[in-house]
């Protein structure tokens, strides 16, 4: 065929480590205990993420006051720099680096709505606790505020050709976009509880 490829949109999803002992089971007492001791972080989830709990408005710099989130920021740097190669972003003189790093716990029904990660280069999830049929990451095609009278898209047309993409959310895995695309996370469908830590890297 005639045709070339451009201005793919890059999604990476990688294990976090081939064996992190114990590190999994820390973060997760963390963010449990953190849901009880955040008061201010309860309350603005009562307005701005309905059932859950989030700490993106009240303790958002995990990784400067805990040394288990900062061990857990030592690991996404690495993930961070790979992606932004894959990216061929020419990051030379300036460095790239973690500002914000925040628990979300999302119980059944929870959802979170489309949005963005403004002021960030590039953002991410590491899951924690994802029991089974809980809800995944939802990548909207960055296009599709332009398509106008575009027609669909066959059901069958491959994956990177469809305009909503889900990538499953599984325990122990990280997962990491470009800040500018928009993502959702679906209502969760599960009984149990979906827990994540998300964060932003900027380009200083
Ligand atoms: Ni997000």
């Amino acid at each position: 065929m005639p045709v070339e490829l451009l201005f793919p949109t890059l999604i990476y999803s990688a294990p976090l480590a081939r064996r992190v002992p114990g590190l999994n089971a820390r973060l997760l007492r963390e963010c449990l205990q953190l849901r009880e001791d955040d008061a201010a972080g309860r309350r603005w989830s009562e307005r701005r993420y309905p059932g859950g709990f989030t700490s993106y408005g009240s303790v958002h710099r995990l990784h400067e006051i805990s040394p288990t989130f900062d061990d857990l920021r030592v690991k996404l740097d690495g993930h961070v720099r790979r992606y932004a190669r894959a990216l061929q972003l020419d990051l030379s003189g300036r460095r790239l680096a973690m500002t914000d790093c925040w628990v979300n716990i999302m119980p059944h029904q929870v959802t979170h709505g489309l949005h963005v990660h403004p002021l960030s280069t590039i953002s991410g999830t590491y899951y924690v606790r994802t029991p089974a049929r809980c809800s995944p990451l939802k990548f909207e095609d960055p296009r599709l505020a332009g398509y106008m009278a575009a027609p669909p898209r066959r059901p069958q047309a491959p994956r990177a050709m469809q305009p909503w993409v889900s990538v499953p959310a599984r325990a122990g895995r990280v997962v990491l976009f470009e800040s500018w695309l928009r993502h959702e996370v679906p209502p969760n469908p599960s009984a149990g509880e979906r827990i994540s830590i998300s964060f932003n890297y900027n380009w200083f």
